[in-house]
């Protein structure tokens, strides 16, 4: 298959890119500042990706930005970003992808353990992931051409845990998390918010 993944430089992007690889298929990475160059926050360069890159059978999104900061410190500026970038950017990347991907492939893309388990400094994010999981489940229903909707919801992933000082113990490390962005390419997922732990686990 050729699989767009989108933030294939990213902790989790880049180790799904090498799951993706190690199982034969053809990966296009694409980010802001990638050799493929696409932003989700611009509607016309991820149009110009599609337009770029052609016989896409899948699409995958490791990306978008978003605030985790303490209620009470959250901006509005913050809560900006989170909706213009990982929420929006995503789904604008999903409507825009049914107009070019293959009869039958599919598209996947991130939300976070946040939206079903809040922790302080989490509201924000909590706000879009579900928000994201929602369109997920509702826009499965009216797919076109075969497509498939998913998301993967990541718990914290042990490589981003330790860049922030905290115990890496309780995460899941990314090689593990990218095998629920491979059940959600190669199986017949629809309209689903995969549990990257519990898929890790074998269940
Ligand atoms: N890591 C975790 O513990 C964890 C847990 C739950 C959920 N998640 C979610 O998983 C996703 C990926 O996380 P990560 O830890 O892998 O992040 P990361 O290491 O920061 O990587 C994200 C990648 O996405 C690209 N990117 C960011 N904004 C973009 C945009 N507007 N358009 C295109 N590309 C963009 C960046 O590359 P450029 O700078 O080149 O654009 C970057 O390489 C995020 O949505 C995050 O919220 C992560």
């Amino acid at each position: 298959m050729k699989i767009i993944v989108i933030g294939s430089k990213g902790i989790l992007g880049s180790a799904v890119a090498k799951a993706l690889g190690a199982h034969g298929h053809e990966v296009v990475g694409a980010s802001r500042t990638g050799d493929v160059k696409v932003d989700l926050e611009d509607r016309a360069s991820v149009e110009r990706l599609f337009a770029s890159v052609k016989d896409i059978d899948a699409v995958i999104s490791c990306a978008g930005e978003a605030a985790f900061k303490p209620l009470l410190a959250l901006t509005d500026a913050d809560y900006d970003l989170c909706i213009r970038s990982k929420m929006m950017g995503q789904v604008w990347l999903a409507r825009i992808a049914v107009d070019h991907v293959k009869d039958g492939g599919s598209i996947t893309l991130t939300t976070g353990i946040l939206a079903q388990k809040p922790m302080p400094g989490g509201a924000a994010i909590s706000l879009i992931n579900s928000g994201l999981e929602g369109f997920v489940r509702a826009a499965a229903l009216e797919m076109p051409r075969g497509l498939r909707v998913n998301a993967v919801s990541p718990p914290w992933i042990k490589e981003t845990m330790v860049k922030l000082g905290m115990d890496p113990g309780p995460g899941l490390s990314a090689d593990d998390c990218a095998k629920a962005y491979v059940a959600a390419v190669l199986g017949k997922h629809q309209g689903t918010i995969l549990d990257a732990t519990a898929l890790a686990a074998g269940a």
